[in-house]
């Protein structure tokens, strides 16, 4: 028997842990506990998701809530330090680079417990991104690394990380979305929206996500991109589901006119709360393009073979640009207008799949975890 227990805070970590922890269901001599921090606590960025991706609710919910960043991730230590002497597991997993991958990783490495973190060796070499920092530290203190795009090899090796703990494995959210793109095909999200009929190729809208602390903490760089959006918008309905941070802001910047195009004639820009896992999956399948400054919508929409045009000046996943249909944008607003205006006009990109983005990744990782604790690996 051997005892693993995963650590997840934030919405994009919940897809990267369902497909692993129905893997790991499958293996009898595994004991599984899974821990939600509680960084994400609003149905919308968190309970909907444990629904939509038939994840079981958590063992153990820490409630560490919002905070800056050292009061989040300290309070994840403090609370998950008692959680780990008590369940005394053989590996803690971590996903992502949230700070409550962060917190959990460092919690564990002290306690002397073997670190696993999934989609490790990405790196945007921009130190002013918290993920940056985040990504950079746990792999540091990992035994376990697996990656889900070749160029994160690289980055590791040149690290200095030894070759030993380092395992090519794929994209566990590209298992999530491969294992609901059927069901997420029956949302009746479009027609909610009027804007298509349920299975219809509708490819008639934009979609638009932002949090980035870097696209939305400032004014004047939020005030750009929406100023942007709404000039697309004038062409194309742009539907943004809008996180709580973002949502914040726009009220705080007085910057509520950008956005309220809502039911003006066919086009507009449509605010919308975050959507759930099911639903955003099939909005998105269907866009005509996506704008966005998340890291996993990138590898969704290349998945997808979505056009996507990323609002930063880097990514840590080169795969979705070399394979994908990602390109960088950056932030400015007539850059951005005019990518999005050359994408409508050339017709939608199909895009190739990076290497081992194929729905395995989960199973991948759970046979070497097996052969890591020295479980007989089921043929
Ligand atoms: C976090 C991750 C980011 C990830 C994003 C996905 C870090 C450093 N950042 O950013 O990598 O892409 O999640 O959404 O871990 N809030 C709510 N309800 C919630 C949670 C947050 O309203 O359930 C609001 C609060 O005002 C909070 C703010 O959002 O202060 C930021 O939340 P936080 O968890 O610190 O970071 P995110 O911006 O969500």
């Amino acid at each position: 028997m051997a005892k693993v227990l995963s650590v997840v805070g934030a919405r994009p970590n919940f897809m990267k842990i369902a497909p692993i922890a129905a893997e790991l269901r499958k293996v009898p001599s595994f004991q599984h506990c899974l821990v939600h921090s509680g960084q994400h606590y609003d149905e919308l960025l968190s309970g909907n998701f444990f629904l939509d991706l038939g994840l079981p609710q958590p063992d153990v919910n820490l409630k560490v809530g919002s905070g800056s960043h050292a009061a989040q991730t300290a309070e994840v230590m403090k609370r998950l330090e008692p959680v780990l002497i008590d369940f005394q597991p053989d590996l803690v997993m971590v996903v992502g680079d949230v700070n409550s991958t962060l917190a959990a990783a460092i919690t564990a490495a002290k306690l002397g417990i073997a670190v696993a973190h999934v989609e490790a060796g990405l790196r945007s070499f921009d130190r002013t991104m918290p993920e940056e920092i985040n990504r950079v530290l746990v792999d540091a203190i990992s035994d376990l690394l697996f990656v889900s795009e070749r160029r994160g090899v690289e980055n590791l090796r040149a690290e200095g990380v030894s070759p030993d703990k380092v395992f090519f494995v794929g994209n566990v959210m590209i298992d999530t979305l491969l294992r609901h793109r059927e069901v997420a095909a029956r949302s009746p999200i479009l027609q909610r929206l009027g804007l298509g009929d349920e299975g219809a190729e509708a490819r008639s809208y934009c979609v638009l996500t932002l949090h980035r602390p870097s696209n939305v903490d400032r004014k004047e760089v939020l005030h750009g991109i929406l100023a942007a959006v709404s000039e697309i918008a004038r062409e194309m309905p742009v539907v943004f589901p809008i996180h709580p941070r973002t949502r914040k802001n726009i009220a705080e910047f007085g910057l509520e006119g950008l956005v309220s195009m809502n039911g003006s004639g066919s086009a507009g820009i449509r605010l919308l709360d975050p959507l759930g896992y099911l639903d955003f999956l099939a909005l998105n399948d269907r866009a005509r393009l996506v704008l966005t400054d998340s890291g996993g919508i990138q590898e969704e929409t290349t998945a997808m073979g979505v056009p996507c045009l990323t609002l930063r000046e880097n990514t840590e996943r080169p795969a979705t640009i070399e394979f994908g249909s990602n390109r960088l944008v950056g932030t400015d607003g007539f850059r951005i207008v005019t990518a999005a205006r050359a994408a409508l006009a050339e017709a939608p990109r199909s895009s190739r799949v990076p290497p081992l983005w194929d729905g395995h990744a989960a199973a991948r990782i759970v046979a070497i975890m097996q052969r890591y604790a020295k479980l007989e690996v089921a043929e």
